[in-house]
């Protein structure tokens, strides 16, 4: 299995070549990816970023990391392992998080001079992506979204960005789909409005085909301006010495008439080990190409988890040691080249099909929430006559619980939390639900404040709150000034690139387990027919939140 040396080098020298060129566009034409010179473009990938610190709560069923760390932020990390890269042979990275606000020249330079694209996953650890317990598609997360792709836009080797990771992992989170579905459209939209044809994503985690297969038909229907380009499907199926037969007949059926490009976010034995990557050899056969156009395999850095240790290499300063999983990797990515077929030509048009019908075990609705529009949050919040004014920098841990709070006192008071909730398997949002956590909970201050006649104890929240002197007169004016800046919150528009100014509470969302986002860490292969790879979720901040749910479903069906 081990390649010969000359075959080595001879891949290395086919990179060095491929080096002096520039990077071609990648681009979808029908369910197929084409480089600029109308050859068929297969993803040859690997995971690539180191896990952050992972959240362990004994009440979440898998672990998710509360931090990050850019891999594309440090040259010198990127110089040190792109040999190893070129080893691999492969010619794109996924990166789960990265962070905008740091320089990424180095690496992304080093990459495209070296052939290699980048999958870049826009959510961020717990308050940077949609949050499963709570979600929204949110101004904040928007905002954050489009920061990343302000950075990344400049250079020629971004592949696609991915508008989520996992977020739904359960037939009754499939409701969650229209909020991804919602990012995905303004994403598009955006990416559009800088004239970059940039392929979105989303990367699923595998699951039962009754509801994996409506979400990933759900996410590709209805039109060009709101489906995504490119599924994912975290895959874990194959072990060992598996067979096309035992391992992968069943997605292939499932995805046959597929209209979007697919390829496995993730793929590799999880369960038992050693991994001998003959996967590598269906995935890129003429059985699986019609279907699928590669996959990334997981992972270059060492990821822990509760199935164990799943890296290719260790590292130690400067020193990259390679494992047998690298060694058996290179043999199989060195081999791998899906047939150049179909012609670009005869790939066909973009189909979009009429999205699946909700049922008990797929639940969304086709009715997308709105564009997130951080003006029209601002502007509220600039009527609110009571305001949730921090004394700490860090909201993340203090939102959910004065949500449930504030949500509660107000329902005590005869109102209620639906202006800032979103249901996605009814298709309703409040006129609130894009705004970001601290507009939403200054919005529900004020709701308790005038429901209990402006009484000054009811704007404390132990000190979290404060009176606005400049807000209107009484509560009808409240309410008509709150009207007015939210006059037009159903709208799906471009999205622009936020003011640094910024929306009230510029930007400080929270509240959030993430669903998405964030370096893979923990696996589990138990659940599904399928195999399983989960990142995840929620501690005890998502369970606060999740009463808010509760709590403004319950008002819901009062009202
Ligand atoms: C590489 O491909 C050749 C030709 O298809 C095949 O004979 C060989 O077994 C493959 N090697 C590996 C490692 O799969
Ligand atoms: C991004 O990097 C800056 C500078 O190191 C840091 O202050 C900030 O916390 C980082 N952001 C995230 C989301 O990690
Ligand atoms: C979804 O179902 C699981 C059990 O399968 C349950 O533990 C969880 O609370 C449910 N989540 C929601 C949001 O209903
Ligand atoms: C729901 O619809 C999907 C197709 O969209 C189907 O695969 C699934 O079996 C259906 N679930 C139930 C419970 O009928
Ligand atoms: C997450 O919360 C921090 C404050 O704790 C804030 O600076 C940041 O903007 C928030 N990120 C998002 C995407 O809302
Ligand atoms: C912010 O607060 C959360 C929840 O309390 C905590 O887990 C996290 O470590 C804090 N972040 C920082 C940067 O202090
Ligand atoms: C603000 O609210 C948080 C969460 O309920 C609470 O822990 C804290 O004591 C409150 N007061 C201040 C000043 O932060
Ligand atoms: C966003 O909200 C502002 C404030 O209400 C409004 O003037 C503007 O028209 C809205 N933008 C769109 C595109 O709907």
């Amino acid at each position: 299995m081990h390649l010969s040396t000359a075959f080595k080098a001879l891949a290395t020298s086919a990179l060095l070549a491929q080096s002096a060129a520039a990077l071609q566009a990648v681009t979808r034409s029908g369910r197929y990816l084409y480089t600029a010179d109308g050859n068929r473009f297969y993803i040859k990938g690997i995971a690539y970023q180191e896990q952050g610190v992972v959240l362990s709560d004994s009440n979440a069923p898998f672990s998710e990391p509360s931090t990050f760390i850019d891999p594309l932020a440090d040259g010198d990390a990127c110089a040190r392992d792109l040999p190893f890269l070129q080893q691999l042979g492969v010619n794109a990275i996924r990166v789960y998080s990265v962070n905008a606000s740091l320089n990424h020249d180095s690496c992304m330079s080093a990459l495209s001079g070296a052939g290699i694209y980048t999958i870049i996953d826009l959510s961020l650890p717990l308050n940077g992506s949609i949050d499963r317990t709570a979600p929204a598609w949110s101004a904040n997360l928007q905002d954050s979204y489009i920061e990343t792709i302000n950075v990344f836009k400049k250079y020629d080797n971004v592949l696609a960005y991915n508008v989520g990771n996992e977020v739904v992992t359960a037939p009754n989170e499939t409701s969650i789909a229209p909020f991804i579905k919602a990012a995905a459209r303004d994403t598009k939209a955006y990416l559009a409005s800088q004239n970059l044809n940039t392929l979105v994503g989303y990367a699923a985690i595998d699951g039962d085909a009754t509801w994996v297969d409506p979400l990933a038909n759900f996410l590709s229907c209805d039109s060009e301006s709101d489906a995504i380009d490119l599924f994912g499907l975290n895959n874990y199926e194959w072990c060992g010495d598996s067979t096309f037969e035992d391992s992968y007949a069943g997605i292939e059926g499932a995805f046959a008439g597929y209209n979007v490009a697919a390829y496995f976010s993730e793929f590799g034995c999880i369960t038992s080990p050693p991994r001998l990557w003959t996967e590598v050899q269906a995935l890129f056969s003429d059985q699986m190409s019609p279907v699928w156009s590669g996959g990334i395999a997981f992972s270059y850095f060492p990821a822990e988890s509760a199935q164990g240790e799943f890296g290719m290499v260790t590292i130690s300063g400067s020193t990259v040691t390679p494992n047998s999983d690298f060694t058996r990797l290179v043999a199989q990515y060195g081999n791998a080249t899906g047939p150049n077929s179909p012609s670009q030509a005869s790939a066909g048009a973009a189909t979009y099909p009429t999205c699946p019908t909700a049922n008990s075990s797929f639940l969304a609705s086709t009715t997308l929430p709105p564009t997130p529009n951080d003006t029209a949050c601002a502007c509220v919040v600039n009527s609110l006559s009571c305001l949730f004014t921090p004394q700490t920098a860090n909201t993340t841990g203090i939102l959910g619980p004065l949500l449930d709070t504030g949500c509660s006192l107000l329902g005590s008071a005869g109102g209620n939390c639906n202006d800032i909730s979103g249901n996605g398997q009814t298709g309703t949002y409040g006129r609130l639900e894009f705004c970001d956590p601290s507009t939403k909970l200054s919005f529900v201050m004020t709701s308790y404040y005038e429901a209990t006649n402006r009484n000054a104890q009811s704007c404390d929240f132990s000190g979290n709150a404060t009176i606005n002197k400049n807000a209107p007169s009484d509560t009808n004016a409240v309410n008509a000034a709150v009207s007015a800046c939210l006059a037009n919150s159903a709208a799906v528009f471009t999205p622009t690139t936020p003011s640094t100014s910024g929306s009230g509470g510029s930007g400080s969302s929270g509240s959030g387990s993430s669903g998405s986002g964030s370096s893979s860490s923990s696996k589990n292969a138990a659940l599904g027919q399928r195999g399983l790879l989960m990142d995840v979720k929620s501690g005890a901040i998502g369970t606060a939140l999740m009463l808010v749910v509760t709590v403004a479903a319950g008002f819901m069906t009062l009202a």
